[in-house]
């Protein structure tokens, strides 16, 4: 485990510094909640996985392994390939061979080749950020990989694109204890789209995926390791199950 008080190894830009939470512990017990047509496990993913079956669709943003500052997660440049070699036959396996929707860093294109199934999909998902220091910053691109032996991209999105206005960005505002979540606005074009019911988020970190598939109707399981994103998530989740549900795109 890797002690807050150590400095993160990052080159990131997009790294913030955050303050050491010394009397939160890093990870805790497994803890299963239900809230609503949410089920949300305080677990590391990789043992709750095996544990589940019948996942319509899977979108989720894990760890870029880009060094980025996570409260307790290690995200160690060194062990993204063995992360996602573990990871990707997982999510075939809890879907049945897909649908499944993982955000990436383009700073490991070079490597997704290595990872993701034959004939995967790059969607990009753009975004109009906010102005920096007064200033417009210019359109720019997460890229979310897709694959699935069961649907075609075509059949689970209306595009291999779409735009999200972030201006004012909700990423960077208010009281999220994650390092750049993502943007709500860009996961609910992909929770409003897809043709499955029951989406799965196993790096929920702060709820995002939660939120957005709640609200599009859905049912969500969500799943994070970290205990401080992990009780922000049910705030989150737990709000949106009381707002009204989005008619799907
Ligand atoms: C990129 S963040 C997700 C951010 C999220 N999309 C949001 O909008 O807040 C990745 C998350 O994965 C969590 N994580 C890393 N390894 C995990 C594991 N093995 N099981 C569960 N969660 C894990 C980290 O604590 C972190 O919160």
């Amino acid at each position: 485990m890797t002690s807050l008080a150590t400095p993160p190894r990052t080159t990131n830009p997009f790294y913030r510094a955050r303050p050491a939470a010394h009397s939160i512990p890093a990870v805790c017990a497994p803890q299963k909640v239900v809230i609503g047509d949410a089920t949300l496990y305080r677990a590391d993913c990789f043992d709750v996985l095996p544990t589940l079956a019948e996942i319509d669709t899977v979108i989720t943003d894990p760890p870029y392994g880009i060094g980025f500052a996570y409260r307790s997660y290690d995200d160690d440049p060194a062990d993204y390939d063995r992360l996602m070699s573990r990871l990707v036959p997982k999510l075939s396996r809890v879907t049945g061979n897909g649908p499944c929707f993982v955000w990436q860093s383009p700073l490991k294109a070079d490597r997704w080749h290595r990872y993701f199934p034959e004939g995967f999909r790059i969607v990009a998902a753009c975004k109009i950020p906010r102005e920096h220091m007064g200033k417009q910053t210019c359109l720019s691109w997460d890229p979310v990989i897709f694959w699935s032996g069961r649907s075609l991209l075509k059949d689970e999105l209306p595009r291999d694109w779409h735009v999200a206005d972030l201006r004012p960005w909700d990423g960077y505002r208010g009281d999220n204890p994650v390092p750049c979540p993502r943007p709500l606005a860009q996961v609910q074009y992909f929770c409003n789209s897809v043709r499955g019911s029951t989406i799965l988020d196993p790096f929920m970190g702060s709820g995002t995926t939660g939120v957005a598939a709640i609200l599009a109707g859905k049912r969500f399981i969500g799943i994070e390791r970290d205990p401080v994103y992990f009780e922000y998530a049910c705030r989150r989740i737990e709000a949106a199950s009381k707002e009204p549900r989005h008619a799907a795109v």
